[in-house]
């Protein structure tokens, strides 16, 4: 038996399904993998084999893995106690930093994970608004909160028309009630979030959104829908939040509002911003955020919020990215890799279609043509999608199918077009696999 096969049946012994997380499961495999190290852009299993990682940590590694610069900061906290739940210099300096980069932050707050940040950036909305509404996107993912984890697992037997998407909750246990706060419409369709807004648009607190959907692979929005989503908001007095907790820093510093070049009211970070380590903000105009206690009425706390660990990972890794040219490798090595990955798919002759943005991108096996909304997702052949995750883990590639039906993928600025052209040798061996099925 090998040591990863050991280590599950161990897992499963004491851990509820034999995972730490549910989406720790690799649905190409079945099971987890189990990393015994990381080096940059490389993980070694338990037995030794050696992967080249684009999961990137769900996009949390966006320097790559321990990358000596947040190294270095986390072992100076250490030597210096730590002292959890207590505030110290680092926490405004990576506030600084953020409030440069970030064109909507005037002012921050920590949290340590994305759900959180969108969980209290959410009653931050209500609270400031002084509405209970909320809109959301079809597909779109902001976290793992009962607010708003409806709308996500949808099918296409089950997702209603496009006019009335099923506000379908993504688990057992959510009050089904909370549905009736929600207001639902597809991704990039800006004349039903127009009729949406004449309906609703005095009732919402806010509308919230992945500016740039990474979560069902990577969708860009339109210039209309951007255009119509941020004019509606204003019109009728709702707040627009953008859950960046995965596109911040993912094509450039001020993240997908400075690439998209629109300016939310509040928005969310997470997963780089803590370059691997668990730290998550969410920030926006100075006079919503003043409604924040102890200033304001609205309550935001937690005992581990802004771990000194964290803050300083954090801190480091939003310095790397604002250095000259980190961009520039990125766009360079994600030009390579999607265009090199397109090739890959012309040359076997599967039909699918790469779609990236900077360090993270998705891959669909059947659609031709963009996709641009969840249900356009439908289109993709899953099946084909788990043989390919299992044939590049067995050829060296580190995928990883969270479930759902588009999963994102990334790479991470430790990757050399050195090491594009292994990974790209490795899934042409695996694409053979696939292609031949
Ligand atoms: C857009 C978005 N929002 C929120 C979350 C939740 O973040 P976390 O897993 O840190 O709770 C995620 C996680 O994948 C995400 O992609």
């Amino acid at each position: 038996m090998s040591k990863t096969a050991a280590q599950y049946d161990l897992a499963q012994r004491y851990l509820a399904g034999g995972v730490a997380a549910s989406t720790r499961v690799n649905r190409g495999l079945g099971r987890p993998m189990y990393f015994d190290r990381a080096d940059g852009c490389r993980l070694w299993d338990l037995d030794g084999r050696e992967y080249i990682d684009l999961c990137t940590s769900h996009g949390a590694t966006l320097l790559g893995h321990g990358d000596p610069r947040v190294r270095e900061a986390v072992e100076q906290v250490l030597a210096r106690g730590a002292a959890c739940s207590y505030e110290n210099e680092l926490h405004a300096e990576l506030a600084r930093e953020l409030c440069e980069v970030v064109p909507c932050c005037e002012r921050v707050r920590f949290t340590g994970s994305g759900t959180e940040a969108t969980m209290h950036c959410l009653r931050l909305a209500r609270a400031y608004t002084g509405r209970t509404k909320l809109l959301k996107f079809e597909g779109n993912f902001h976290g793992y909160h009962d607010q708003v984890m409806f709308a996500l697992a949808a099918t296409v037997e089950t997702c209603g028309s496009e006019e009335n998407p099923a506000p379908l909750p993504a688990s057992s246990g959510m009050l089904p009630e909370l549905a009736e706060q929600l207001v639902v419409v597809p991704y990039n369709r800006p004349d039903l979030l127009e009729q949406a807004f004449a309906r609703h648009g005095h009732e919402l607190a806010a509308a919230i959104c992945e500016p740039v959907y990474y979560n069902a692979g990577c969708l860009l929005p339109t210039v209309e829908f951007m255009g119509a989503l941020r004019r509606l908001t204003r019109e009728y007095g709702a707040l627009l939040v953008f859950d960046e907790v995965l596109s911040a820093f993912r094509m450039g510093p001020g993240g997908a509002q400075e690439y998209l070049r629109v300016t939310p009211d509040l928005c969310t970070l997470g997963k780089a911003v803590g370059g691997g380590f668990p730290l998550s903000v969410f920030g926006g105009r100075r006079d919503i955020m003043a409604r924040l206690m102890p200033e304001g009425d609205c309550q935001h706390s937690g005992t581990y919020n802004g771990h000194p660990v964290a803050v300083a990972a954090g801190l480091a890794a939003v310095r790397a990215y604002r250095q000259p040219g980190f961009y520039d490798h990125i766009q360079t090595i994600a030009h390579r890799l999607y265009t090199g990955l397109g090739a890959l798919l012309a040359t076997h002759r599967v039909r699918g279609r790469v779609q990236g943005l900077g360090a993270r991108f998705g891959i669909y096996f059947g659609p031709q043509s963009e996709v641009r909304s969840y249900r356009d997702t439908f289109l993709h052949d899953r099946a084909r999608m788990l043989r390919f995750v299992a044939a590049a883990i067995d050829e060296g590639v580190y995928f990883h199918d969270y479930g759902g039906a588009a999963c994102h993928h990334g790479f991470c600025a430790a990757m050399t077009a050195g090491d594009v052209g292994l990974v790209l040798a490795r899934l042409d061996r695996a694409l053979a696999k696939v292609a031949a099925d």
